[in-house]
């Protein structure tokens, strides 16, 4: 099915009597990256067949973007929005209500219509910030084996300080980066760079049933990766041998330049044990984005979802998602396509 949708005056009526148009807003961190945020969440909503329309309401807020839900699955996409990472406020369009009033903190100086159609918007979810700070990683528990051998638990790791030590993703792309894997949809995941444990902390969060396998070269993370809820590996991504197969590879890599061809030959290893349907999320420095793409391109002949930059406070990353799944890479083109032009 397609994954986004262009309303106009004639199939208004028949598809918002079946189904909901939901709102989302941008966070603030995030308000440049409109299109991450929309295939978040697309691909994590993929499940409740979710659509991004291509000419929503609101053109004249900030930062909105809007979305169509089968009525049926609204429940389902509601418990699912303290999760999300790159929006932060939810709303619904209301085309029933028979007086047409804003109850939310949407500003807009067009009137409540769209298509020919008359609504109402109220406010369906704001996240809680306090929960925010609490999984950020300044705030986590975590535990490391300190240098005498003993196990001590900290309240807020940020890596050791080295080049290759430094792990403190940001809760929105920890959850972005869960969220493109199409988390309800997997049940063995990877996490071959894991580090301070914040994919492996979301991933948990986002979708607890999921079975997941860290990985990091610094033995001292074990106790931290395996209180986060992993299966851990000490060793280098490189060369280790894994006997499994997992459905998503999920990761931030070590972005040190010294790093990008141990991270090549890392992907090129644990590819093969991605399963044959499986899909990659990665966020790297946006000098080793090439050197990776090529890798996953040419040896790999995976297929490229989409690849997006992104300033992190600074850092210029990019996100790449590819899949070995051809099907899927077919049922998205048109739609990152048009995720791909949006501003
Ligand atoms: C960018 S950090 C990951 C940060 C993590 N996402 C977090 O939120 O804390 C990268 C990690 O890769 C690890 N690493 C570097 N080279 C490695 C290799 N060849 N195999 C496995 N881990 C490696 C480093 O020890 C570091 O912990």
């Amino acid at each position: 099915m397609e994954r986004y949708v262009e309303i106009d005056g004639k199939n208004i009526k028949e598809l918002t009597s079946n189904n909901n148009v939901v709102c989302c807003r941008l966070r603030n961190s995030r308000i440049k990256s409109k299109q991450l945020a929309i295939m978040e969440m697309l691909l994590m909503n993929y499940d409740l067949g979710l659509r991004f329309i291509k000419n929503g309401p609101l053109g004249d807020v900030k930062g909105i973007v809007s979305f169509l839900i089968s009525k049926d699955k609204m429940d389902a996409l509601t418990e699912r929005l303290n999760r999300i990472g790159y929006f932060n406020e939810f709303y619904l369009l209301n085309f029933d209500s028979e007086i047409c009033e804003n109850k939310s903190n949407i500003e807009t100086i067009n009137p409540l219509v769209w298509k020919g159609l008359s609504f109402s918007i109220e406010t369906i979810y704001k996240q809680d910030e306090k929960l925010y700070e609490q999984q950020s990683p300044h705030n986590r528990t975590f535990k490391i084996v300190s240098y005498n051998g003993e196990e001590k638990v900290l309240n807020g790791y940020r890596g050791n300080g080295t080049d290759m030590g430094r792990r403190a993703l940001p809760v929105e792309d920890a959850r972005c980066l869960v969220n493109l894997s199409i988390p309800f949809n997997e049940n063995k995941v990877l996490e071959p760079f894991a580090g301070g444990g914040g994919i492996i902390y979301m991933y948990k969060y986002i979708n607890p049933n999921v079975d997941i396998t860290s990985i990091d070269i610094d033995e001292t993370l074990k106790p931290g990766l395996e209180y986060y809820g992993a299966k851990h590996i000490v060793g280098s991504s490189a060369n280790v041998h894994l006997s499994e197969s997992y459905d998503a590879i999920v990761t931030e890599v070590p972005f040190s330049n010294n790093a990008t061809s141990s991270v090549v030959e890392a992907i090129k290893n644990v590819y093969a044990n991605l399963d044959e349907k499986g899909i990659i999320v990665l966020m790297c420095g946006i000098q080793q984005s090439k050197d990776i793409a090529n890798c996953l391109k040419e040896d790999l002949n995976s297929n490229l979802l989409f690849k997006k930059e992104l300033n992190r406070k600074g850092t210029d990353v990019v996100i790449q998602v590819w899949t070995k799944n051809f099907e899927l890479y077919n049922e998205l083109e048109s739609t990152i396509s048009t995720v791909s032009k949006v501003f």
